[in-house]
């Protein structure tokens, strides 16, 4: 671990510390310890305070994952079933990073974490703000038998199972936008990507990533081109920590995953329903250029999108496809 990293962990607490002390703990002169608290907070777009002859503090406390207690709160059948977890301080994508390695052999099972994503990636080519210790970044690949064609409704599993989990820990009010737009109070709590490399025949490699806004400091959500909300505004008070919602989440995806290999699509698309957004709504269709407009009259079997015409019943696959309601404007 770097000096900077080693600092930011001292102060993550919140709490004063001492220049003194902390160039003792880490075997600095106190001038450097601020220099290098300076840096890596500026780094990490985090806020430290000076105060004059009593030390340093972070402007807000950070929960840092931690693998030990992440495993720990994982049931034991999702013990079993992470094959690696990987928590990384900074990386481009946990996303790309697990397509980088499912490339090289990583096994099913490999969870991947990380405190900051520096080219987070959302559907469509959006990025995804993915700033230092406040929301949740995570991924997980899992292998199938199966090519990838047969994972398309998987898109929709992610949605239905990660709005579950936040309606499990007292999150009310949860909708979720076909294919799988997480949102509360029309404003995005979290997005999922799928990602999937394998041979036409298969088997092929499953790469699930998750986002889920904790807690978004306003300078870093200025840069979010869409209404958005994080749980501490859904919550209030302290919410949910960012290690327990991790194993949550980890373990439904686990389920799911598993369920998902055994029955397909069918017995996830009630939970879907109970989280639709739209059903029945007047809607508006971007794929790439072109626009279709409709009433939403649910999902079709396959996860398709059932859509209302003036030129009757059509479906929509995920993909390159973006809904919007009649009122709402492209960002
Ligand atoms: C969306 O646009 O709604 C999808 C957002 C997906 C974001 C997650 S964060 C973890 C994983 N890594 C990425 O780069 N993207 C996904």
């Amino acid at each position: 671990m770097d000096r900077g990293s080693q600092l930011i962990r001292l102060l993550a607490d919140g709490e004063l510390h001492s220049g003194e002390t902390i160039a003792e703990q880490l075997g600095m002169t106190r001038a450097a310890v601020w220099k290098a608290l300076r840096k890596a907070c500026d780094r990490q777009g985090l806020t430290v305070e000076s105060l004059r002859g009593r030390g340093y503090r972070l402007a807000a406390p950070l929960e840092l994952l931690d693998a030990e207690q992440i495993l720990a709160a994982l049931s034991p059948r999702g013990r079993r079933a992470v094959a690696r977890l990987e928590i990384h301080e900074e990386i481009d994508s946990t996303n790309r990073h697990l397509m980088r390695e499912a490339a090289t052999g990583a096994p099913s099972g490999t969870l991947c974490l990380a405190e900051r994503q520096s080219a987070g990636r959302g559907r469509l080519g959006r990025p995804w703000i993915s700033p230092f210790g406040a929301n949740l970044y995570l991924s997980m690949l899992w292998r199938y038998g199966a090519p990838p064609a047969a994972l398309g409704g998987f898109s929709l599993v992610a949605g239905a199972v990660v709005a579950d989990v936040l309606r499990r820990v007292g999150v009310e009010g949860l909708a979720l936008k076909w294919p799988n737009d997480l949102l509360w109070g029309r404003r995005k709590l979290g997005g999922m990507l799928l990602e999937v490399a394998g041979e036409a025949q298969g088997p092929c490699a499953l790469v699930v990533g998750i986002g889920i806004n904790l807690r978004m400091a306003p300078d870093h959500g200025r840069a979010i081109d869409q209404p958005w909300v994080d749980l501490a505004e859904v919550l209030g008070g302290p919410g949910i920590g960012r290690n327990a919602l991790a194993a949550l989440v980890a373990d439904a995806l686990i389920d799911a995953l598993e369920r998902f290999g055994r029955e397909g699509l069918a017995p996830f698309l009630v939970l879907w329903d109970a989280f639709d957004a739209f059903r029945g709504e007047q809607v508006r269709l971007l794929i790439a250029d072109r626009e279709s407009r409709g009433r939403v009259l649910g999902i079709a079997a396959d996860g398709a999108l059932r859509l209302d015409t003036s030129d009757g019943e059509r479906r929509f696959h995920a993909g390159e496809v973006s809904l919007r309601r009649e009122d709402e404007v492209e960002p």
